[in-house]
């Protein structure tokens, strides 16, 4: 089996149980030793997102804002939303490993992993739709983090933006979600979902954390000063950090985040 030629065909898979099951049968591969790297792969651009055929794509400001979260409604929204962003997360952990060539092996293991990850966080909350009534695709969805990956074409970019901005972003938005639910009347269903939560949340650090070294790893090839990471995030980013007020300090320091940085963000002493 061909790692690249392999992972393109995952990565262009339309239907989300054949683009799992697909993985499943190549991860397993991979960890067997049964995978060989091509040499010369020239990666393909993807003009649109692999959830094109199952979701409808619409601007992120028409997303149905998380309303009720006492309701089945409010809480589909809600679910549907994550689901949505961990399915994309599948994609980007995927074309982190397809699009950059001729890194050192822990770097394709390294998102292979989190691609795991993304999958298992993917099915936890499918799961609970189901259990609603729902499936992913019945909402409208934003592309957002499709067009975050098709933009950013060198390692620099993509580990600084991706991992260490939009997974980054996961970390401080969280919780605030969390601290939503647990003010909420108790129910099967809204422990459930802040069970599921607490779990992803702490699986993400890991996440930023791969993105931390692999950012790192390619500032230090291309002999580029850590800071490149602010001038990337403000061409970009040009509105900056999201949540500057809820910085998830403990969070963000241990998945790499420089006191420095993180001081940066919130324009203030936190750390
Ligand atoms: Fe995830
Ligand atoms: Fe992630």
């Amino acid at each position: 089996m061909n790692f690249y030629k392999e992972l393109e065909l995952i990565l262009e898979a339309q239907n989300p149980q054949d683009k799992l099951t697909m993985f499943e049968h190549f991860y397993t591969q991979y960890k067997l030793s049964n995978v060989v790297f091509e040499e010369n792969f020239e990666p393909k651009e993807f003009s649109e997102p692999s959830y094109s055929s199952v979701c409808k794509v619409i601007a992120p400001q028409k997303v149905p804002k998380r309303s009720n979260l006492t309701v089945a409604e409010g809480q589909v929204n809600l679910l549907h939303a994550i689901a949505h962003i961990e399915y994309s997360a599948i994609d980007l952990a995927l074309d982190a490993a397809y699009r950059f060539v001729g890194l050192p092996k822990e770097y394709y293991s390294d998102w292979l992993e989190v691609a795991d990850d993304e999958i298992r966080h993917f099915k936890m909350l499918e799961e609970i739709l189901h259990t609603l009534g729902a499936r992913y695709g019945d909402i409208e969805v934003h592309n957002a983090l499709f067009e975050a990956s098709q933009r950013t074409q060198t390692l620099v970019e993509r580990m600084a933006v991706v991992p260490r901005y939009l997974e980054a972003n996961g970390l401080d938005a969280t919780p605030m979600i969390l601290t939503k639910l647990r003010k909420l009347p108790k129910s099967e269903m809204i422990t459930q979902i802040i069970k599921t939560l607490e779990i992803i949340l702490d699986e993400e650090i890991d996440h930023v954390k791969k993105g931390d070294v692999w950012f790192n790893y390619a500032c230090a090839q291309e002999g580029l000063s850590q800071d490149v990471y602010f001038e990337i995030i403000a061409k970009y980013y040009p509105q900056g950090f999201l949540r500057p007020k809820n910085l998830n300090t403990e969070a963000r320091k241990e998945a790499g985040f420089s006191c420095k940085e993180l001081n940066f963000m919130a324009q203030k002493q936190i750390c």
